[in-house]
């Protein structure tokens, strides 16, 4: 039976690739990879230094499957949608193409396949119209999340208490939560901390961590944030896009 493995990653540093991820990346016949565009060719340049070092097999090379165009005048979760069901229909196509019969077909997925990332949906969704659908198979991998804690030498949770992983779209749209409730911030294009001065939040802040140009700030919100918007300012100067993740927390009320 056909397969297909979505291996988590990690966040760009090779090292962080997982013993069973290098057992699924030899197992692999094909590699998939969805195309971005120029900006984000770095990206795929990680992957294909992951084969580089990890593929015994020299054969095999990275397919790019072409980016469709997103409805952006569509409402949010519509324009989504759309755009899953376009890549959807290219992966079908080339996985009938690229993936012999009894063979094996593989994403390399950035940090960890659990974590905001469509790819897993996205397959489903080609898988779906599949008469022979191949089975699918996850290796986790090590997400941008445990990296920042790492770096910051941090538990991501205080005592007892929960962690809310969410988006700065959210967390501009609902502010921060209960006090006590550490959240992580992904896909924040704004950095929508910035609304959230003047509450005495803490923050743990990493950007293109993994990287070679990895940067760390933390600090309180209020002190910190001019330093953050410059750091992540060089960044996308240098790369032509930034991604960063951040912890917030405001300390837990004393309970009685
Ligand atoms: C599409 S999500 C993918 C998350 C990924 N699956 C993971 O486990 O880290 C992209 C977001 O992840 C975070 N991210 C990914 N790579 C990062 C990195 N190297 N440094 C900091 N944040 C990163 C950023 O918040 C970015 O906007």
């Amino acid at each position: 039976m056909r397969r297909i493995l979505l291996i988590g990653i990690g966040t760009g540093d090779p090292a962080f690739v997982t013993m069973q991820a290098v057992t699924a990346i030899n197992a692999a016949d094909a590699f998939f990879v969805f195309d971005k565009g120029d900006d984000k060719a770095e990206l795929i340049a990680v992957r294909q230094a992951i084969l580089d070092r990890y593929a015994t097999r020299k054969d095999v090379s990275l397919i790019a499957i072409g980016n469709p165009p997103r409805e952006t005048n569509a409402r949010y979760l519509e324009g989504v949608d759309a755009w899953h069901e376009a890549r959807a229909v290219l992966l079908r196509e080339a996985f009938h193409r690229h993936v012999p019969a009894d063979g094996c077909g593989a994403f390399l997925v950035w940090g960890d396949p659990a974590i905001y990332d469509s790819t897993l949906r996205v397959v489903t969704r080609a898988l779906a119209g599949m008469d022979d659908a191949p089975e699918i198979e996850i290796v986790p991998g090590i997400s941008s999340i445990q990296i920042l804690a790492a770096r910051h030498r941090i538990g991501l949770n205080d005592i007892g208490e929960p962690i809310l992983v969410t988006t700065g779209r959210q967390l501009r749209e609902q502010g921060m939560p209960a006090p006590g409730v550490s959240v992580v911030v992904m896909l924040d294009g704004e950095l929508a901390c910035r609304e959230l001065l003047g509450q005495g939040l803490t923050i743990y802040w990493g950007a293109a961590l993994g990287g070679p140009d990895e940067r760390l700030i933390a600090g309180a919100l209020d002190d910190v944030i001019g330093d953050i918007v410059e750091a992540r300012a060089k960044l996308r100067k240098q790369y032509g896009w930034v991604m960063d993740t951040y912890l917030l927390r405001r300390p837990a009320e004393p309970k009685t």
